[in-house]
Formats: C-alpha cells, structure tokens, sequence
C-alpha cells in the first residue's frame, strides 16, 4: 500500500458548486479521467484519494459518465463491481479501463499515470461477454469475421487509419495494406482492447502496429500519428482530395506548385478542372457532408419510381454502406437491373433521362458497359468492373425526406446535393455484383484473397471461376457465393471490416 502520502490542506471553497465543475487549472493529464467507486472504499478515503489525485494533477469525477477514462475500486469482487458498472454506466464501459487500486497508488508514487499492466486489472468475470484473448480463433481474412458498424476499438482503428492513408500518399502499398488490414481485425472485436498482450492470438498485427497500439493504450495519442495530422503536406493532400474528382495523382500534383487551400486552387490558371471536379467544388459543402439513412431511404423511393416509370420487371437493390447498416455515408449506391438479359442496357440511359426532365440531376458521369463474357476470367482484379454504370450528384428537397434533410442549422434553402452511384449489371450477374458492391472495401479485398489463396479460385464483381475445375460457378443470390467458397454466410451487416 503506498506510504504516508503528504495531504495538501483543503482549499477553502469560495462557492460551493466548485466541488462539481471539473477544475482545469493544475490539470497535467488532459487525457485521463478518472472515477473512484466509493463502495468498498468507503466515502472519507474516496475523498481523501480524490484531493490527492487532484493535487497531483489528475482530473478526478465524481459521477461517472461516459468521459472517465479510469475507474479504480477497491472492490475485490470482479463480478458484482461490473454488474454494477453495467447497470450504471454508460455506454462507453467497453473503452474503460476498470482498475484496482494499485494502479491508482502506483500512480500516485510516480505522480503521474503509470501503464495498466495485467496485475491492476479487475477482470470481467461476467460469462456472457467474452474477452479478445478468448477469441483465439480471429481469421486473417475479413470474410470470416463478422464486423458490425460498433467499432469498439475506434481510438486504435483511427489512429492505424491516418498512418495507413499517410502510407497511401505516399505510394507505401505494403505498410498501408498492413494499417489497414490491422485496423480491420481489431474493428471484429467485441471489446476494447486493455492492454497490448491480448492482441497476441490476433493476426495481422506486427511490431509497428503494436508499437503504436501500446503508445495509444498508455498515453491516449501516439507520436507518429500526431505528428502526420500537423504535417502540412498530409492536411492538404487530405484537403484536396475531399472534393470529388480529385484523387491522390491530382492533389499531389496541386501540392508540388505551392498550393495549399481551395482559393489558391481555384485562383491558378494553370489549372484546368475537369467536370468532375468542377461539380466537386460547386457542391463541396454538400457533397463532403454525410448522407444520413432517411435521406438514403427518400433517394431509393425517387429512384424507385423512376425505374418502374421506364419497366415494370425492374429491380432495385440498395447496396454499399446503407446496405450495411451504417446511419450515414459519403453516397449512396444502388444497383438497377432487369430479367430479361440485355433489356438492363437501355435502363440507365432511359433514367438519366428522366432524372434530367425532373429537374434533379446535378452532375452525371455515364460509364456505358464494356462486359465481356469471353474476356473472362480476369486475372488481375481491376479497381473498376465492366457494367454500365452511373455517378450522380442529384438534388434532394426537404420535403422528400422523412424527419428532414441532413443540412446544417440555418441553412434555408430547402435542398441539398448528394452523391449517387448506380451500376447495371445484367441479371445473371446481380449476385456477384451485389456481394462487390456492398463492401466493404476491406471485405471485397479479403473474399477475392481468400478466393484465391484458400480455393484456388478467382472472384470479382462479374464472376467467382474455379481454376482447378476450369469452370464458371454460377450463383443467383450471395448465399450461392459464399457456399461455393465453403465460407460461412456472413450478412451484410456483419461486413463492415
Ligand atoms: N465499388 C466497386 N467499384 C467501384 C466503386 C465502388 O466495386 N467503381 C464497390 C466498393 O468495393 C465498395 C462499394 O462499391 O465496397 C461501395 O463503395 P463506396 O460507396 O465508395 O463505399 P461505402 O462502403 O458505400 O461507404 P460510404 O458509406 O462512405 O459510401
Ligand atoms: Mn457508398
Ligand atoms: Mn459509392
């Protein structure tokens, strides 16, 4: 127990609400909050513990909220202390760490907050909730992991993702793949990560991954990813390549003359914008603002009409990131098609068409198809497939959606522009083309891997060949897809690796 700690005298409280307000002045661990439980520990010591603490420049609540970082208890019994934490907290209890109070005198020696190792931790004795060390079995592949849009991992995920991007704009193929794969395993897991020794039954992990994963666990940031999100050139690759049409080639290109904002881009004669992005700026606030599921939900019923307007047999499928069951997304996709084989070519145009007379379609890129069934099976996976197919930026009025458009307080205009993407396969290939569209991306790259390095069989979004039979596998649903793989059947939902 730790030893005679010296108690600074009470500061006299001028007003009585100050106990309540956490102070800020003499605060030196922004990152860590902590919450004493007074069970066990009895209210005088939680008090005497809390002026220490404080002293010593911590923040310590006294109502735990989902902003505490740390709970310490003296509670010895693991089980009753979470059922109690489950039945008062929050949401956020997965990213707490729950902690004995060595962790907290530990601390309080070193005068500042000590690395959780295994000893300071009050386990979850709870049966139902299993815990990562006991997934033994987390694949390598996506495609065998089931993924829900709850990432209970978000701080590591986020911070693997920038370096993984920082990797990408720097042409790094090898080290992006790793974040990424990295970022995906630890999105599958049912809880927050405590502590890096439990990442050891888990793939895909390396030394660097878990350098910066323990950096995160302890001190709440890692160095090399603060230092890439002030990284001037990072921020305006980042900048440039959120307006739509500008990719990675483009912003570094604007990067390498000297420009650094939208102003000084748009002020640059040398710079021709193509029509792409002169659409991306004209609705940049727009179109960088997230599309929320009513407004998805109210763009389906629009394209729904449209299609029936022009055939009755049509199908409509929602597919990408709605399709998954995320509450928002960057656009929203759909895939259009028919029965009767090759009638599905004629689709997009006739709704282009429609759209345009409606006053509604704000920009469109029309991609008319270049499917060849002779031309398969493609060796090398293309990053696009060969249906017809369709960007749109279409205009969204208030009135259509349910509950309200997705815009920002004050914005009184009645509408706003979002992106739409629509692909046309014919019939025969909707299974496949509705498994490679609906993501995610992490997902499509895993199935096509595992496809062939576990099957020896190539898949893609027109087709899945079986190189040992020498043959096509026909399927008409997904279930068809993944039983011809012999993977287990994974719903959407459960595919936001
Ligand atoms: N896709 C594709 N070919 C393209 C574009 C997209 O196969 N030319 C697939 C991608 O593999 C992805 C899916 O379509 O899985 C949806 O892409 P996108 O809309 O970019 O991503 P979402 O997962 O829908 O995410 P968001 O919600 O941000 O839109
Ligand atoms: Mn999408
Ligand atoms: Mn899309």
């Amino acid at each position: 127990m730790f030893h005679a700690p010296i108690l600074p005298r009470a500061r006299k409280r001028s007003r009585p609400v100050e106990a309540a307000v956490p102070r800020r002045e003499g605060v030196k661990f922004e990152d860590v909050r902590l919450y004493l439980v007074e069970r066990k520990m009895g209210r005088s010591r939680r008090s005497f513990l809390t002026h220490l603490a404080r002293s010593k420049g911590f923040i310590v609540d006294d109502v735990l909220s989902d902003e505490v970082t740390h709970v310490v208890s003296e509670d010895s019994q693991a089980s009753s202390l979470w059922k109690w934490l489950q039945e008062c907290v929050p949401k956020n209890l997965p990213n707490m760490r729950v902690l004995d109070i060595s962790w907290f005198t530990d601390s309080m020696r070193e005068g500042r907050p000590v690395a959780v190792e295994t000893r300071h931790l009050i386990q979850d004795t709870l049966p139902e909730v299993p815990t990562p060390t006991s997934v033994s079995t987390v694949s390598q592949y996506a495609c065998q992991r089931r993924t829900t849009t709850e990432n209970n991992n978000k701080i590591l995920t986020d911070a693997f993702e920038v370096l993984a991007e920082s990797y990408e704009f720097n042409e790094l193929e090898g080290p992006c793949l790793a974040f990424r794969r990295a970022a995906s395993v630890l999105k599958s897991l049912p809880r927050a990560l405590q502590r890096v020794e439990e990442t050891q039954d888990l793939p895909c992990l390396g030394e660097h991954t878990k350098a910066v994963m323990e950096e995160i666990l302890q001190y709440g940031h890692a160095f090399e990813v603060e230092k890439i999100l002030s990284d001037e050139r990072y921020q305006t690759l980042k900048l440039f390549t959120s307006v739509f049409g500008v990719g990675p080639k483009t912003a570094e290109k604007w990067y390498r003359r000297g420009l650094r904002s939208f102003s000084a881009a748009l002020a640059d004669r040398s710079i021709h914008l193509n029509r792409m992005q002169q659409s991306g700026f004209l609705h940049y606030g727009d179109i960088s603002r997230a599309v929320s599921k009513a407004e998805a939900q109210a763009l389906r019923s629009i394209i729904d009409e449209a299609v029936h307007a022009i055939t009755s047999d049509a199908v409509l499928a929602l597919t990408g990131g709605f399709c998954r069951g995320k509450e928002f997304g960057h656009d929203v996709d759909f895939i259009v098609t028919t029965p009767e084989l090759g009638k599905e070519e004629s689709l997009l145009p006739s709704l282009i068409n429609r759209l345009t007379k409606q006053g509604i379609l704000l920009y469109c890129d029309y991609q008319a198809s270049t499917f060849d069934l002779s031309k398969l099976p493609s060796r090398s996976f293309e990053a696009m497939d060969h249906f017809a197919k369709c960007f749109l930026i279409l205009r969204l009025k208030d009135s259509q959606v349910e509950g309200g458009l997705h815009i920002a307080e004050g914005d009184s205009r009645g509408w706003r522009a979002v992106r739409v993407d629509l692909v046309s396969p014919p019939m025969d290939r909707f299974a496949f083309a509705l498994l490679g569209w609906t993501g995610s991306r992490q997902f499509e790259r895993d199935l096509r891997r595992f496809a062939r390095l576990e099957r020896h069989m190539l898949l893609d979004n027109h087709a899945l060949y079986d190189k040992t039979k020498q043959e096509f596998l026909t399927a008409t649903t997904e279930k068809d897809i993944f039983a011809h793989l012999g993977l287990e059947y994974i719903e959407p939902c459960q595919r936001n690796a």
